[in-house]
């Protein structure tokens, strides 16, 4: 069978693949962009262990399409970071001792991330139904919520500071007039 070209934006960076027109984004990722953070914990949608954003809506990478990506822009648990700079999500689950296992951590991470990109101040409700598609077999999910909490927070401090700069920087402009 003939492979499909697929030209895509993932974590920001332009990429090309050759894929099979039924291979799902999930493996595509895995074995031919080289970016293993999505997890195969079921392969049927069930589990989240495979979540990414898809022009930032999440999505189970294991019902999507590979070519269905084309032209569109893919986040993955990889992007998350700056550098060496954790996302305040992943610093959070860290410090509240919210990762759990490799497997379904990075889903977990990627739908958080995807309910504060659009709800910067949810309430533990919407982060509960915003993460219910994401299962872990073998503990309770009070230290994510709270870590998700205690991002919302950081990111919420994080978001006035461009404001505070801009205010510094108009000193020295205001001098040398
Ligand atoms: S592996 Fe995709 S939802 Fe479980
Ligand atoms: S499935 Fe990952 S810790 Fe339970």
């Amino acid at each position: 069978m003939s492979g499909v070209h697929v030209s895509t934006t993932i974590n920001g960076d332009a990429v090309e693949f050759v894929c099979q027109p039924g291979e799902v984004l999930l493996d595509v990722l895995r074995n031919r962009v080289g970016l293993t953070g999505a997890k195969e914990g079921c392969g049927t949608g069930d589990c989240g262990a495979c979540s990414v954003t898809v022009d930032g809506r999440l999505v189970c990478a294991c019902l999507v399409l590979g070519a269905e990506v084309e032209g569109r822009a893919v986040n993955t648990v990889e992007g998350m970071a700056n550098g060496n700079q954790l996302h305040p999500l992943q610093q959070k689950f860290i410090e509240h001792a919210a990762l759990q296992c490799g497997i379904c951590t990075p889903g977990f991470l990627v739908a958080a991330k995807a309910l504060l990109d659009r709800n910067s101040d949810p309430t533990e409700e919407q982060i509960r139904y915003a993460l219910a598609g994401n299962l872990c077999r073998c503990t309770g999910y009070d230290k994510i919520v709270r870590a998700v909490q205690a991002a919302a927070k950081d990111l919420a401090v994080d978001a006035t500071k461009p404001a505070a700069k801009k205010k510094a920087t108009k000193k020295p402009s205001k001098k040398s007039a």
